[in-house]
Formats: C-alpha cells, structure tokens, sequence
C-alpha cells in the first residue's frame, strides 16, 4: 500500500519509489525485525514492476542494511542493526531508518579542559575547551553502545544544546560531517561497560573510534563508542584492486 501511495505522487524511477516505500514501512514499524518479505517474482506481480527493478530496490535496502538476503532463504527485514562501514551515520540516523526509537542516557554532558588524548585526537592546543559527552544509548528501550565523545567548545557552545542527536545538533551550526577516519576494534565489556550495556562482564563488543571532519577540514568529534556485540553487523562492499 505505501508503494501506490508513494507511486501516486513522485516523479522517481519505479525502484528508488520502491525502496522509499519499503523503507518508510520499516521505519514506521509497519514491517518488523525479521518480517519475510515476498519472493521478488512475488512482488513483481503484486506491484506490476519487473523484477529487475525490485531486484534494484531489494539490493539498494540491503545495502543501507534496512534487508537482509539469506540464500535459499529469501529477504527479511533486518534483526541486527546492520551498520556500513563506508557511510557517514549518526548512531540516530542508523536507528530510525531501522524503525527503532533512539534514545540517550547522558552520564556526563560538560565543558572540561582537553586531556592529552583529545588534544592529540582533535589537534587542539593543550588547556582549549571541549565539550564533553558521555553517553548510553539506547534503540526502543534496548542499551545498545556506550560513547564518549569531545567536541571543540568553540563549535558547540552550550552542552545542553545536545539533547538526541549530537550530528542534528552540528547540522544545525552549519558543521555538518564530511568525512570521518575510523578504527574498529574487539573488545571485552569492562565492568562498568557491561552493566551499562545489560551484558555478562567480559562479553564481546567493538570499540569504534572516530574523528570526523567539516567541509573546511576542520576536526569537529573525537567519539569512542562501545557497540555490542551481539547486536550490530559491520558490513563494507569491498572493490578488487585495478
Ligand atoms: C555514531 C558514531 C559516533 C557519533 C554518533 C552521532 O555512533 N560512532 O562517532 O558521534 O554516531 O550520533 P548522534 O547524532 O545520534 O548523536
């Protein structure tokens, strides 16, 4: 149904309108986790498109890790959060297009002297100020990654400007991220991670580290988040060398 309503009223290409369609459903909760979707000759035919095209819409939503394909099988609605590595995502951003509802908890949320490490990380001057964010996040009432992050106080002023997301809030000052360096990495959840996180002590995770730029080249975040382990794929489309 939200196929013909989107059809109706855009201009698109038929697999791009599709792929809104099935997005919009997933975000609205309308097809859950694990929801089966009908074979693509299935679909083809409730719809009257051809399979090429919802083989293109089907491939650009696993892509975005909105579906996944499991051979034989056939084509679900994601159960994991399905994260691309090659994308520049806000944790929000990723959670909402999963039909999932973000939410934070602040542990710390301040304007603090850099430490040496941020400093280094943010290529600051030792004694400059940041603000800084310490962060359980959560999807739909789930703990899902804990994150830290140090942002230069003289992009964003005042932390309780920071109230969801921390990339809406850079948006808004005209800082938006371009470009991000990041590092992944196991990990076994410390004691404090893992009660945060709801997860047995020594569980396994993946420590992210990010530092993200602005148009202008400017560094803008140095975040280390924690993400279970259990609850996240980090996926990447990989090119052969020429
Ligand atoms: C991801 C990244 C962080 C980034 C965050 C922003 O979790 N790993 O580096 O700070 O997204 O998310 P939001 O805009 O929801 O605060």
């Amino acid at each position: 149904d939200e196929y013909r309503r989107q059809a109706e009223d855009t201009h698109a290409p038929a697999y791009l309108r599709l792929r809104r369609a099935i997005r919009t459903s997933v975000e609205r909760g309308a097809l859950g986790p694990g929801h089966a979707l009908p074979s693509e000759r299935e679909l083809a035919r409730q719809l009257e498109l051809s399979r090429v095209t919802v083989r293109k819409a089907l491939a650009g939503l696993v892509e975005d890790g909105v579906l996944t394909q499991r051979h034989g099988a056939g084509t679900f609605v994601a159960e994991r959060i399905v994260k691309p590595l090659s994308k520049l995502t806000s944790f929000t951003g990723d959670l909402r297009a999963r039909g999932l509802n973000p939410r934070s908890v602040f542990m710390e949320r301040e304007i603090g002297e850099v430490t040496p490490e941020e400093a280094m990380a943010l290529n600051l001057s030792p004694g400059a100020l940041v603000v800084r964010l310490y962060r359980l996040r959560y999807g739909s009432d789930e703990p899902l990654a804990v994150e830290r992050s140090a942002i230069p106080q003289d992009i964003v002023n005042d932390p309780e400007m920071i109230e969801d997301s921390l990339y809406e809030v850079l948006e808004k000052l005209g800082c938006r991220p371009v470009r991000a360096l990041q590092r992944l990495r196991a990990v076994n959840f410390n004691a404090e991670q893992a009660r945060l996180l709801d997860v047995p002590e020594g569980s396994a995770g993946l420590a992210l580290e990010r530092r993200t730029f602005i148009a202008n080249g400017r560094l803008v975040e140095y975040t280390r988040s924690w993400y279970r382990g259990d609850a996240y794929d980090f996926v990447a489309e990989l090119q052969g060398e020429p």
